[in-house]
């Protein structure tokens, strides 16, 4: 049996973090558009520098990505490729902690960002001060946290999980009569321990984005399409994974699209990665799953603001001026690293074929 969850004070972040400090990156006129990513396919190879997306970023970033001999991804990917690829510089379009994880395993790269405000709602909820003393009155219990977290957060870690292994890594604990402390999302917390069957205490923190999709409103939509099979990230609430016909990461949402064979999926997560879906799977429909909406205490309506940040015109500046590197403390940075790459090495031998782009 779970331990009961104890609570952390996330409504202080509410209004906070809202989404006033996501800043809108300078919009792109179709006329510059053209010149503006020459520029940067340039200073790219001029700088060897690879680049790495998140599916969530606007879909000109997800496009240059793939183009450049880069990667869109999800969180595990998004490491694992930029610590095996060669370039001596690493330029990631996602948020914070996604630069992060890159600077710690690749302390002797450049790791650069277009946005270096680009936060994430379970990162901020997180507090590294109190997941220390979270875990000193447990220590009978393996922390376990997910990447949506700070370098310091991690460095206190034993695992670092992302959606796409954090099952198989807790199911690999528990059949060693492992008791976890998992933080900070506790709807994928809920999930795990819900299909493992673990002994978990959580963290109580979740996404802004995934939080506002509505089972009742999800029902409605499946009523009007009624063959519609439902995609849903396990960041969601409980009560909207229970309607899914696949849960999984963001890569595994795009490979249950594959698989499944439907002509119709709702899809639970951040829109933007309905862009990489539409053109592994042209002639399908994919549909927005539904969020509480105007007059509810919808922020985002399923668009990550943080992600939102990254733009053509930020990714150049920084290529041009090499603004918003990515810095972390080398002590912090080698105890974090020790989370991440237990992860990695788990993945190796259980993950190893995940991919993002170009795996269609
Ligand atoms: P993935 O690892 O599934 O891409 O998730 C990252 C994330 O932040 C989802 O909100
Ligand atoms: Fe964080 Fe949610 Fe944005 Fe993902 S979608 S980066 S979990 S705030």
């Amino acid at each position: 049996m779970a331990a009961a969850p104890i609570q952390i004070r996330f409504e202080r972040f509410d209004g906070a973090l809202g989404i006033a400090p996501a800043r809108p990156p300078r919009a792109v006129t179709p006329e510059e558009k053209p010149a503006l990513i020459a520029r940067i396919r340039e200073r790219l190879r001029a700088l060897d520098a690879v680049f790495v997306a998140h599916y969530y970023v606007h879909p000109d970033l997800q496009d240059l990505a793939e183009a450049t001999g880069g990667i869109v991804s999800d969180s595990l990917e998004m490491a694992r490729f930029g610590h095996e690829h060669p370039a001596k510089t690493i330029v990631v379009a996602g948020v914070r902690f996604m630069g992060e994880t890159a600077k710690i395993l690749n302390p002797e790269k450049r790791v650069l960002m277009p946005d270096l405000a680009a936060e994430c709602s379970l990162d901020l909820a997180c507090p590294a001060d109190e997941f220390a003393a979270f875990c000193d009155a447990h220590p009978d219990r393996v922390p376990v946290v997910y990447a949506n977290t700070s370098a310091a957060v991690k460095a206190r870690a034993e695992w670092m999980v992302t959606s796409s292994i954090a099952e198989k890594i807790v199911a690999h604990l528990h059949a060693q009569g492992r008791k976890i402390l998992f933080a900070p999302d506790k709807h994928l917390g809920a999930y795990i321990q819900k299909v493992t069957g673990a002994d978990m205490l959580m963290w109580n923190a979740a996404c802004v984005v995934h939080e506002e999709f509505k089972a009742r409103q999800l029902e409605e939509l499946k009523l009007l399409h009624p063959q519609a099979k439902v995609l849903v990230h396990p960041e969601s609430p409980a009560s909207v994974i229970a309607m899914a016909d696949a849960v999984g990461s963001t890569t595994g949402i795009i490979q249950a699209a594959q698989r499944l064979g439907a002509k119709e999926y709702i899809v639970a997560t951040d829109g933007g990665i309905i862009h990489q879906m539409r053109k592994r799977l042209p002639g399908v429909t994919f549909i927005e799953a539904p969020t509480a909406g105007k007059g509810a205490t919808c922020q985002s309506c399923a668009h990550c603001p943080w992600m939102a940040m990254n733009g053509l015109h930020n990714l150049l500046e920084v290529l041009e001026t090499g603004r918003n590197e990515i810095h972390v403390d080398p002590a912090t940075g080698e105890r974090a690293r020790i989370s991440i790459q237990r992860m990695l090495d788990f993945a190796k031998v259980h993950l190893p074929t995940l991919k993002g782009s170009g795996d269609a």
